[in-house]
């Protein structure tokens, strides 16, 4: 199995919509017994929680469904996972500094659009006090990259 993390702040605008949107796409692909995904926030603020409702909303106008409860970012994702992508430079920060980050840190730990068409390495931005469009905007970000980094993955694993 090749594991992907999708890490935010509160796991539960940007980070879950990723981990849907990229889990639709495996299994359309046919890969859904070869590569496993998962989302964490970096933050403790909403662990149990469903994703916030626009994420829901603008997952489900696009035919996802989306199935996760928040959890908080832990040392041991760096061993469980081969794909950690940071949505966002604080995010990154966060990971890049946490007291686990391991020799082979840097070979697994990403931002989200390091995968983007462009290769932008920005931010995915917050949508979490703004309004709809935001989330539209972030899901427009994150279907780009995900394809981007699905297409990466299986070369990398010469999965196809
Ligand atoms: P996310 O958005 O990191 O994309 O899940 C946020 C959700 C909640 C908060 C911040 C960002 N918060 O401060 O509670």
């Amino acid at each position: 199995m090749v594991k992907v993390l999708f890490v935010c702040l509160g796991n539960i605008c940007r980070s879950p919509l990723a981990e849907g949107i990229f889990d639709h796409m495996v299994q359309q692909k046919g890969l859904g017994d070869k590569i496993e995904s998962d989302s964490c926030g970096t933050g403790a603020y909403h662990i149990g929680e469903i994703p916030d409702s626009r994420s829901i909303d603008v997952a489900q106008r696009n035919g996802i469904k989306l199935n996760h409860l928040g959890r908080q970012f832990q040392g041991a994702d760096f061993e469980n996972f081969d794909y950690i992508l940071a949505m966002d430079d604080s995010n990154f920060a966060n990971i890049r500094y946490h007291k686990s980050f391991p020799q082979n840190g840097r070979d697994i730990v990403f931002k989200m659009l390091d995968f983007d068409n462009r290769k932008s390495g920005g931010d995915v931005p917050d949508p979490y006090f703004g309004g709809p469009q935001g989330f539209d905007n972030v899901y427009n970000l994150l279907n780009e990259s995900c394809e981007n980094l699905l297409e990466q993955i299986v070369k990398d694993h010469q999965l196809s």
